[in-house]
């Protein structure tokens, strides 16, 4: 099995698609590496670009609020994103970025081991649960796929836009807590 120091150098590194010509950092992850929940998104925006580290902008700061209105600290959480390299203008990652690096993704799974995953947004439930995944009709869902369990919700970003997001979001979130709470019991 991959170490975390091997699994790091192995995505500072990696020219395995376009977004590595234009990044200026790599944004791998955060939070705890023996978290429960690993909360995935899309891609870096230009602050996470710019400092490496991923939901640090706007999008990120309405998460972490949400997040400790939930009572769900960063001892039981990992996030990361579906692609480790910033998009050009915030585009959606193309299905060959998203190829690319799903190989990493998965790596962090399995150093990790969380019992939860949540899918921000669309681009991550398509890559992570079901290409076809409808962000709007199937998000607060549970599945469980070999006793993980995962769910889908929508992405801080589209709250910032749209607020009438927000309550089912925040239903989500209740969500799971609950789920947490749960597998901890
Ligand atoms: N949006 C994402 O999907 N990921 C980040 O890291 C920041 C904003």
């Amino acid at each position: 099995m991959i170490t975390w120091e091997e699994f790091d150098g192995k995505c500072l590194d990696c020219h395995k698609c376009r977004l590595c010509e234009t990044r200026t950092n790599v944004v791998i992850g955060k939070g705890s590496k023996k978290a429960e929940i690993m909360f995935i998104g899309e891609g870096p925006g230009e602050q996470e670009d710019l400092t490496g580290v991923p939901f640090v902008g706007l999008a990120g700061q309405l998460l972490q609020k949400m997040l400790l209105a939930a009572g769900i600290d960063e001892n039981h959480y990992y996030i990361c994103n579906i692609v480790k390299c910033r998009p050009p203008k915030n585009r959606v990652p193309l299905d060959d970025e998203i190829t690319n690096c799903m190989n990493y993704l998965r790596y962090q799974f399995l150093l990790v081991r969380p019992k939860i995953i949540v899918c921000l947004g669309s681009t991550a439930a398509k890559a992570v649960i079901d290409k076809n995944f409808k962000i709007t009709q199937q998000r607060g869902s549970w599945i469980e796929r070999k006793g993980v369990h995962i769910i889908a919700t929508f992405h801080p970003a589209a709250l910032l836009r749209d607020v009438s997001k927000k309550k089912p979001a925040w239903e989500d979130m209740k969500s799971i807590r609950k789920k947490l709470d749960e597998i901890t019991a």
